[in-house]
């Protein structure tokens, strides 16, 4: 049998390309020094169209290298759908309600998945912010709606905080999330394919997680397994779990907790397309779980599919095809039940 080809799509338009491609230099060498046949496929700018850089080269999966904005959210998910190549991590679906934090937190919400208090600016709210935020307190944490890697995420301690705060949110996204400061241990937890790998302890020396506590060397201190009791850590493991499966999520994703010192534990978010550099939280999980890099990386691959049960080939091929050649298996099941509904009307 020929061996899968396998296109590791990395770069794309967002603010975390450069995490991007860090991500897939690492699962391309994974999968080279495993004997794979790997395509390296950069996106981005300088490239041809995500469709043309597809139709270029022959892949049977395609590995998601991509994160944030247009990689993560299900853009990308619903035009490997349409051309019928199976890609790993979550559907459009899924990908699109994780990227959202907003519709993921209502979600969390409808599950009884505890999710911090918040609510949404927009530019409108700036004019009347004292009123608007009211009685919901500081220190509070601003964030995109629909951004990761710490984009324009900031803390605010004041309300004049909290209006530079929500100016710079609003360069990254229309909505604003203002959420209620949680002091807590930070958690991380892998899953792969709905099953707990782990969970990591994540402590920022300067108190919050931000883009330069996440990539800049020294800046955080992570601790694997979490300094939680045995039955705590399970608890949020399984909190974890929940809150990925509220999301539909499948594959491999990472879920962002707080912990507080009380007894309340809140989801952050899930991400659907985690970093996965050799040295990202995710391998480091997997990692203390006993799967090396390079077999995480070929788990991913083994779990990619196809999630919108469109029929394939895509339908504008099986319109030119069907000129040439006899229909698809599919496309055949469906004229015979057609006929047979056709029938019976006539009958009737
Ligand atoms: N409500 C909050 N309370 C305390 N810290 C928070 C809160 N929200 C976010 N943070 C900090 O900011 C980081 C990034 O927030 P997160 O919601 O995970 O967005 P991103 O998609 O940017 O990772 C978190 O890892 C955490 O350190
Ligand atoms: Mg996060």
């Amino acid at each position: 049998m020929r061996k899968k080809r396998i296109g590791v799509l990395m770069g794309g338009w967002s603010a975390e390309r450069e995490v991007s491609l860090r991500t897939g230099d690492g699962v391309v060498a994974a999968l080279e020094a495993r004997g794979h046949d790997v395509v390296r496929l950069v996106w981005g700018p300088g490239s041809p169209e995500l469709d043309q850089l597809l139709r270029a080269c022959t892949v049977d999966v395609v590995f998601l290298a991509l994160h944030g904005r247009g990689g993560e959210d299900g853009c990308v998910q619903g035009l490997l759908e349409l051309r019928g190549i199976p890609y790993t991590g979550s559907g459009v679906l899924a990908s699109a309600l994780a990227m959202d934090k907003l519709k993921a937190k209502e979600l969390f919400r409808l599950h009884n998945v505890p999710t911090p208090p918040y609510y949404v600016a927009t530019h409108r709210d700036l004019d009347d912010l004292k009123e608007v935020h009211g009685s919901f307190g500081f220190p509070a944490i601003v964030k995109p709606r629909r951004e990761g890697s710490s984009v324009g995420l900031a803390k605010a301690a004041n309300l004049a905080e909290l209006e530079t705060a929500i100016g710079q949110a609003l360069g990254f996204d229309e909505h604003v999330i203002v959420e209620r400061f949680v002091r807590a241990m930070e958690v991380h937890v892998g899953i792969l394919d709905g099953r707990v790998l782990g969970a990591i302890e994540i402590a920022p020396k300067s108190g919050l997680y931000d883009y330069h506590a996440k990539y800049t060397a020294g800046m955080t201190e992570y601790i694997c397994p979490p300094r939680l009791a045995p039955t705590r850590l399970r608890g949020v493991m399984n909190l974890a779990e929940r809150a990925s499966r509220a999301l539909s999520c499948t594959g491999a994703c990472r879920v962002d907790l707080l912990v507080t010192e009380g007894e309340n534990e809140y989801v952050l978010e899930v991400n659907t397309l985690p970093g996965l550099t050799p040295t990202s939280l995710l391998p480091k999980i997997a990692a203390a779980a006993g799967i090396d890099y390079p077999s995480l990386c070929e788990s991913i691959v083994d779990g990619a599919r196809l999630h919108a049960g469109l029929l394939q080939p895509p339908p504008h091929e099986l319109v030119a095809a069907s000129q040439h050649r006899a229909p698809h298996s599919s496309q055949v099941a469906l004229r015979q039940v057609d006929e047979k509904a056709l029938a019976k009307r006539a009958a009737g």
